[in-house]
C-alpha cells in the first residue's frame, strides 16, 4: 500500500534531469522530492510535516540510529524546511517507549521569562491586549526545543553532530519550497515587516512561488554553533546574545539568565488503560493526556462501535464528552509545578461517571449550564508532529510548536530562526479567550518561569505492552479531540489507519458553545445534530495534520501522513 504524490514543483525546476527519487530507502534530493502519503515498512518509519524532514530521519535510521536519533534529526530538519512550525525557537513534548519497555515523557515547553507577570497584557483600561500576547517580541516564551533535543539524546545512539548534519546542509545549500510554503510566506510578508527589527530571509520583493530555493545562512550558522557547543550553542554565547539583542530592540522580556536557566524536564507519562490498550500520553503542562483519558473513559462503557462512525448518536456522545473534558481544562489545568492540578480526581472513574449524569441522548447540554466538575479535597494552525518507530522496539511521538503559524513572526536578527508566541497559551486574563478560543483562570495564569498550558498530545497506544499506534497532530485545542477521534476510529470503528486520519473530524471545547465540523462532514449527520439543537461554529477547511504509525500483526509498520498538508512518510 503506497501512494505517491509527485510535487508539481519538481516540474518547475530547471535541473529536472536528476533522477526522480523516492523517500523509500533512497536519498531525497532537496531540489526535487516526492510526497509519500502512506507506506508499509519493515525496518523503521518516520512521518512528519515535510518530505525532506522525514527523509532526514530515515537517513539516520539507515545509518544505525534508533527512533530517538531519527526523531531528533527530523525535528532539526523541520526547523529548516518547515519554518511555519518546525522550530528551534519554540517548544514541545516527546512521548516514547524505549526498546526495554520503559516509557518516557519529555517536557521542553517554553517558560514565561522571569520578568513576565500575571497582568502583563492588561492595558490601563483593564482590557486584555491579545495583539501583544499573539505577535511580536512580547509574545515570546523562553524556547525549549534545543534543550529538549539534547535531553532526548541520552536515549540516542549516534553523536549529535551526525543528527544535526542534514539540517545544516538544508539550511546552507537550500531546498525548494512547496506551493503550501510559498502561500504561507506570501501571507506573512506584512507581519514580517511589522514584527522584525532586521529584515529576515523570508522577506522577498516578488511573490514566493513553488520551486523557489530557500537558503538560510544565519540559521545554518546557529545550527553549527549548536553542533559545536551543544546546548550552550543556543542558550549561551553568540546565539543567546543575538536573542537578547533582538528582545531589547523589540521590547521583549527574554534575558540571558532566562536562557541559561532553561531546562527540559523528564516527567512521568500520563498513562491509563482503555479496554485492552494502554494509552501513554503527555502529562501537565500539556492537557493532552488528561483530556484524552477523560474523553475515552467517558465513552468506554457505551456501545459506540454499534452506533457507527459519524452516526448522529456517536457524534453527539463524543461531542458531549469533549464538552465536559474541556470545562475541566479551563478550570483545573496548568503547569503542575506551579499549580496543584487535581489529575487523580478528574480522571477518577466515579468522577467521570458523575460528569456523564447530565448527558441526555439526543440533546445538547448547554455549556452555560455545565460547570467544571466538583473536586473534593482539592486545594488549590501551527504546530507540528512527528512519529517514528524502529525495529528495535523504540517508538517516539514528538509534537512541537511556535504556537501560531510562524510563531511571533519575529526572527532573531543574525540568528535566522523564528521565535514562538507561546505566551498566548496562558490565560492572560480570566475568561478572555486565547487565539484558540480557550479560556482559563488561576491554574493557567502567568507567573515567572511557569509553563503555559498546552493541548499538544503526542500519544502512544500499546497492545500487550508493545507499541501499536504512534500518533499526534497540530491544531491548538482541537489536538486532543482529534487524537480522541483517530483512536476511536481505529479501536472502536475498526478503520484503516488512512481512513482514521483522513475522514472529516469535528470539535467541541465547552466554550464557545459550538460544534465545529470539518469540510466534508456528512450532511445528514449535521442535519440530525442541528435538529437536536446543536449550535454550529464556522466550518473548517481542515482540522489538524495527523501523523500516524500502526504496527501491523505481522510486525511491519504502516505509516500514514495526513493529506491535509505536505506531510510525508518515509521508511525502509
Ligand atoms: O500548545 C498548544 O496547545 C498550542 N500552542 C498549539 C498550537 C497549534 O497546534 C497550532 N496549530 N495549528
Amino acid at each position: 500500500m503506497r501512494s505517491t504524490l509527485f510535487l508539481s514543483i519538481s516540474l518547475a525546476i530547471a535541473f529536472s534531469l536528476l533522477t526522480p527519487l523516492s523517500s523509500r530507502g533512497q536519498a531525497q534530493n532537496a531540489y526535487q522530492y516526492n510526497i509519500e502519503k502512506s507506506l508499509v515498512a519493515s525496518n523503521g518509519a518516520v512521518v512528519s510535516a515535510h518530505p525532506l524532514a522525514s527523509q532526514a530521519g530515515l537517513s539516520i535510521l539507515q545509518k544505525g540510529g534508533n527512533a530517538i536519533d531519527a526523531a531528533i534529526a527530523t525535528q532539526l530538519a523541520l526547523a529548516v524546511v518547515y519554518p511555519n512550525a518546525g522550530n528551534i525557537g519554540g517548544g514541545g513534548f516527546m512521548v516514547a517507549q524505549l526498546k526495554n519497555g520503559k516509557t518516557v515523557a519529555l517536557d521542553f515547553r517554553e517558560k514565561a521569562p522571569a520578568k513576565a507577570h500575571r497582568d502583563m497584557y492588561i492595558e490601563p483600561d483593564g482590557k486584555a491586549n491579545t495583539d501583544k500576547s499573539q505577535q511580536g517580541h512580547l509574545s515570546c516564551g523562553v524556547p525549549g526545543t534545543v534543550a529538549g533535543l539534547f535531553a532526548a539524546h541520552r536515549y540516542a545512539l549516534l553523536p549529535f553532530r551526525v543528527l544535526i548534519a542534514p539540517a545544516i546542509e538544508l539550511a546552507e545549500k537550500g531546498f525548494v519550497i512547496t506551493a503550501g510554503e510559498a502561500r504561507g510566506l506570501n501571507n506573512l510578508q506584512s507581519d514580517l515587516k511589522k514584527y522584525n527589527t532586521q529584515t529576515p530571509v523570508f522577506v522577498k520583493q516578488e511573490e514566493w512561488k513553488a520551486g523557489d530555493t530557500l537558503i538560510q545562512i544565519d540559521l545554518a550558522n546557529t545550527l553549527k554553533r549548536i553542533r559545536d557547543n551543544g546546548q550552550a550553542g543556543f542558550y549561551e554565547g553568540p546565539t543567546a546574545d543575538l536573542i537578547v539583542a533582538e528582545m531589547q530592540r523589540g521590547g521583549g522580556l527574554i534575558s540571558k539568565e532566562d536562557l541559561r536557566a532553561y531546562t527540559a524536564q523528564y516527567r512521568t507519562p500520563h498513562r491509563f488503560q482503555y479496554k485492552e490498550y494502554s494509552i501513554v500520553g503527555m502529562p501537565m503542562p500539556s492537557s493532552g493526556g488528561v483530556l484524552l483519558h477523560q474523553m475515552l473513559k467517558m465513552i468506554e462503557d457505551r456501545p459506540i462501535a454499534t452506533m457507527g462512525f459519524h452516526s448522529p448518536e456517536a457524534v453527539q456522545l463524543m461531542t458531549e464528552v469533549m464538552r465536559r473534558a474541556y470545562a475541566d481544562r479551563a478550570a483545573f489545568m496548568g503547569d503542575a509545578d506551579f499549580y496543584q492540578v487535581p489529575v487523580k480526581q478528574i480522571t477518577n472513574q466515579a468522577y467521570l461517571q458523575d460528569r456523564m449524569k447530565s448527558f441526555v441522548t439526543g440533546q445538547p447540554t448547554p455549556s452555560a449550564t455545565l460547570q467544571p466538575g466538583t473536586v473534593t479535597g482539592y486545594e488549590s494552525e501551527e504546530t507540528t508532529h512527528l512519529s517514528v518507530i524502529d525495529k528495535k522496539g523504540n517508538a517516539v511521538a514528538v509534537t512541537t510548536t511556535l504556537n501560531n503559524s510562524y510563531g511571533s513572526r519575529t526572527v532573531v536578527g543574525g540568528a535566522g530562526f523564528l521565535l514562538n508566541d507561546e505566551m498566548d497559551d496562558f490565560s492572560i486574563k480570566p475568561g478572555v479567550p486565547n487565539m484558540f478560543g480557550a479560556v482559563g483562570g488561576e491554574a493557567n495564569s502567568i507567573q515567572p518561569g511557569k509553563r503555559m498550558l498546552s493541548s499538544m498530545a503526542p500519544t502512544l497506544v500499546l497492545k500487550k505492552g508493545k507499541p501499536y499506534l504512534v500518533v499526534g497532530t497540530p491544531g491548538g485545542t482541537t489536538i486532543p479531540t482529534q487524537i480522541f477521534q483517530t483512536l476511536v476510529n481505529i479501536l472502536e470503528f475498526n478503520m484503516s489507519p488512512q481512513d482514521a486520519v483522513y475522514k472529516p473530524k469535528f470539535h467541541h471545547q465547552w466554550l464557545p458553545d459550538e460544534l465545529v465540523l470539518e469540510k466534508g462532514f456528512p450532511e445528514n449527520t449535521k442535519a440530525a445534530l442541528q435538529k437536536m439543537g446543536y449550535p454550529f461554529g464556522k466550518e473548517r477547511g481542515g482540522i489538524g495534520r495527523t501523523e500516524l504509525i500502526r504496527v501491523r500483526p505481522d510486525g511491519r509498520f504502516e505509516a500514514v501522513a495526513d493529506k491535509r498538508g505536505d506531510d510525508s512518510a518515509a521508511g525502509y
